[in-house]
């Protein structure tokens, strides 16, 4: 049986840590279940991660419903939230319809779209549908044109009460939760303990209720570039570069597949073929 959000709920008033990570694909996200993650996120971090697309911003909506099919395939307790693409909910009528996509067609539980007060009608309409919605605000890569580039946001007096305003508004629109990105610490921690529903933190302090992070950056999938806001948990880029190394050099030089790895069978069939 899967979590519920409002167990989520209930572990920010019972000021219990919420761990949430990015999956694509099947086997990350069994893993991530096992583990006991209450909250998987199939990211639009997609299109960089696994894709190869510079940016979040190509990333469609067949793409994303395709990967969430894997990860709630691979899970049966942590809830599953499909992360809406960019202009899948520039209107109310495509943000309902492309929200009821990842629940009907893709068995995600919850979805996510950046945006604050800008976005509290559709949070509202798609809640209304029954749909549970989670908030992102801060750093929203999906306005990056905007935004000028990977910036702290929330700095100046204006910004920082922008943000509030924003949080506030989620909240009561019925987000049943928020993600903070890329925020300074002090303010993550203002906005976790002004509303009731949990903040997820990606770059915004030990302050808030919970915290995201993004699969490949904790495992070490990437060695040329890691986030500030990311801790290498493993070196796995360089696990992988090892193994595949060593597999390539027993092919050449003939040390695998050994009998372990072969098949035998009735030799007298064989000399009976050569006959
Ligand atoms: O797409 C993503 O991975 C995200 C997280 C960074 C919160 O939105």
């Amino acid at each position: 049986m899967r979590i519920s959000i409002n167990e989520i709920k209930d572990m920010k008033q019972k000021g219990e840590k919420i761990t949430m990570l990015t999956a694509y694909d099947y086997i990350t996200a069994g893993i991530i279940d096992e583990v006991g993650v209450p909250l998987t996120l199939v990211g639009d971090s997609l299109g960089m991660v696994v894709l190869g697309y510079p940016s979040t911003i190509p990333v469609t909506i067949d793409e994303m419903l395709h990967h969430t099919k894997a990860v709630v395939r691979g899970t049966g307790r942590t809830i599953v939230i499909g992360d809406m693409p960019f202009m899948t909910y520039s209107n109310i009528s495509d943000a309902q319809r492309n929200a009821a996509r990842f629940i009907q067609e893709a068995g995600a539980q919850t979805v996510k779209l950046e945006g604050g007060v800008n976005m509290a009608e559709t949070v509202r309409s798609i809640v209304s549908c029954g749909i549970p919605v989670m908030g992102h605000i801060g750093l929203t890569p999906q306005s990056i044109n905007q935004l000028g580039g990977f910036k702290v946001q929330g700095k100046s007096d204006e910004a920082a009460a922008r943000l509030l305003e924003d949080a506030r508004a989620l909240e009561q629109a019925g987000a049943f939760a928020v993600v903070l990105e890329t925020v300074p610490a002090p303010l993550a921690t203002l906005i976790t303990r002004t509303i009731s529903i949990p903040t997820i933190g990606i770059g915004a302090g030990v302050g808030c209720d919970g915290q995201v992070q993004v699969i490949s950056d904790i495992l070490g999938l990437f060695t040329d570039f890691v986030p500030k806001h990311a801790k290498q948990y493993a070196r796995l880029a360089e696990a992988s570069r090892a193994a595949i190394t060593e597999y390539v050099r027993e092919v050449k030089d003939g040390t695998f597949p050994t009998e372990q790895q072969s098949f035998s069978m009735d030799e007298s069939i064989l000399d009976r073929l050569t006959k």
